[in-house]
């Protein structure tokens, strides 16, 4: 019976030490309260309910007839608020013949897998080696944090893949809206580039912000 006690103690003690920032089960985010650097504040718990717990954004059929031939749907912070202080969150990528995802980088790791055809997926390291491969139904590759990655469908037929990130609210920087969808004058994304003029010009003129 002391032994018990013992090991119970014990085990509390360690999970109370390697818990101390765990003062709570969660803390559902309420986006009507003002937002800090660590997420929402959180939503009274007596008004969470399991439907708080439940995302069903990712439900129905995709169309991907626009210029990527993707459609991608995000459960993160701001529409998913229990992800808040969980630091995780989850989308959904469908891939028409050809679709893909535009290079772009997170704040985090990310993790896919592939459940519907195949698509090329990699990342870019800093010294400029590209990993990337193949994935058919069931595989699974890791983005390493902050690392530009692509996914692209090259298969005949349309492809569906999940992604996971460890962040609730992991932000998306794409390469060619930083340097062509936003206010970065032409002339600047031209120096710093090395592009031309014209494929600098090409490219605003396609995002509209020429
Ligand atoms: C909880 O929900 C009820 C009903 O919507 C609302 O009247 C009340 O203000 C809420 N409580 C808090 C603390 O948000
Ligand atoms: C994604 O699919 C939905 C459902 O078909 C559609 O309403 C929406 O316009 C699509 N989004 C894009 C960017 O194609
Ligand atoms: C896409 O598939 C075609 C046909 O199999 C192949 O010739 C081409 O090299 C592939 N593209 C890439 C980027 O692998």
């Amino acid at each position: 019976m002391n032994n018990i006690i013992v090991i119970f103690s014990t085990t509390l003690f360690l999970a109370v030490s390697f818990s101390h920032a765990i003062e709570s089960d969660f803390c559902v985010g309420d986006p009507s309260l003002p937002k800090g650097p660590g997420g929402y504040s959180c939503k009274d718990p007596a008004n969470v309910t399991t439907d708080d717990f439940v995302f069903t954004g990712f439900r129905g059929e995709r169309t991907t007839n626009n210029i990527l031939g993707l459609n991608g749907t995000l459960a993160s912070l701001s529409t998913f608020p229990a992800l808040n202080g969980l630091g995780i969150s989850i989308g959904k990528l469908d891939f028409g013949v050809g679709g893909h995802v535009p290079i772009h980088s997170h704040r985090t790791s990310e993790v896919i897998v592939v459940t519907k055809g195949s698509l090329i997926a990699g990342f870019i390291a800093s010294n400029n080696v590209a990993y990337y491969k193949t994935l058919e139904v069931g595989d699974v590759m890791v983005f390493p944090k902050t690392m530009l990655h692509f996914q692209f469908n090259n298969g005949t037929t349309p492809a569906t893949a999940f992604v996971s990130l460890n962040g609730a609210n992991p932000g998306t920087q794409y390469v060619t809206g930083a340097l062509f969808a936003g206010n970065l004058p032409g002339t600047l994304a031209q120096q710093i580039t090395l592009l031309s003029e014209d494929e600098v010009m090409r490219m605003k003129t396609f995002l509209n912000t020429a």
